[in-house]
């Protein structure tokens, strides 16, 4: 099955208004290159830069998301924003469940399950984060892991359309180390065995990102493995040339 590819990044939280201009240098880049990406570009900025960053992308191909979420539309909840709300703003695509979201707001699958709920119900793509610590791929609990974590994560009902999922081993991001090609072939099989089991053709045709410390000169090997669908890219995601060096393995 052929699956178009994504490239996202995710900026987590860096960027001020000034940013905007990396991302009209990265429309430059895609207009100018000879040989068209076949893969979609997105790009997750902070909340305060979505409709920033969505004018700046005007005209070009690149989309614009949100990296979190609460699980309700609207209400008393100090500080939270909802995925209607980033809709409204010009996203199309919410991260879920990050890592960083897991450790340091206590996110569980249950929570992030809901997020994922709330994603939909706004009429965006959620891209659902799972991955292993350090200490869990030592003790050989990976599989284990992330079949807990897509279990609890990933609501009934859902479709390649409307969901992506993202592994992300956590000792991968942001430390330049990452899996060898062969263990990520092996978590992404074992994603695809689950989604196919759990959602049918919709869990076949889902797009399943690979990221961790993914930067031009591995993205071309960490693209090529099978059932890997795209990235999602950190810190290579802030400079628009190091973020076109990704998007190059698919050209
Ligand atoms: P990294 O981050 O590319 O900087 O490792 C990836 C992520 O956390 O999404």
């Amino acid at each position: 099955m052929k699956i178009k590819a994504l490239v996202a990044g995710n900026w987590k939280m860096n960027g001020l208004k000034a940013s905007a201009k990396e991302v009209k240098a990265l429309a430059r880049l895609i207009a100018k290159s000879p040989k068209k990406a076949r893969c979609d570009v997105l790009i997750c900025p902070p909340a305060t830069l979505v409709s920033t960053l969505k004018e700046a992308a005007k005209g070009s191909k690149i989309a614009i998301g949100g990296q979190d979420c609460h699980a309700n539309a609207s209400g008393a909840h100090t500080g939270d924003i909802s995925a209607e709300m980033l809709k409204d703003a010009g996203a199309t695509y919410v991260i879920v469940g990050h890592s960083e979201r897991r450790a340091d707001h206590g996110e569980t699958s249950e929570m992030v399950n809901a997020k994922t709920q709330a994603v939909h119900r706004a009429g965006l793509i959620a891209i659902v984060c799972v991955g292993e610590t350090e200490a869990q791929r030592d003790a050989g609990e990976t599989l284990t892991v992330i079949r807990e974590q897509l279990a609890g994560s990933l609501p009934k009902g859902i479709t390649a359309k409307n969901t992506i999922v993202a592994y992300e081993p956590v000792w991968a991001i942001g430390t330049g180390r990452t899996p060898t090609a062969d263990d990520v072939a092996k978590v992404h099989a074992a994603i695809r065995a689950v989604l196919k089991k759990r959602f049918k053709s919709e869990g076949e045709a889902m797009r399943l990102l690979y990221g961790g410390s993914v930067k031009a000169s591995n993205a071309v090997e960490l693209m090529g493995v099978p059932n890997v669908n795209g990235a999602l890219v950190g810190g290579a995601s802030l400079k628009a040339a190091d973020f076109d060096g990704i998007i190059a393995a698919y050209r």
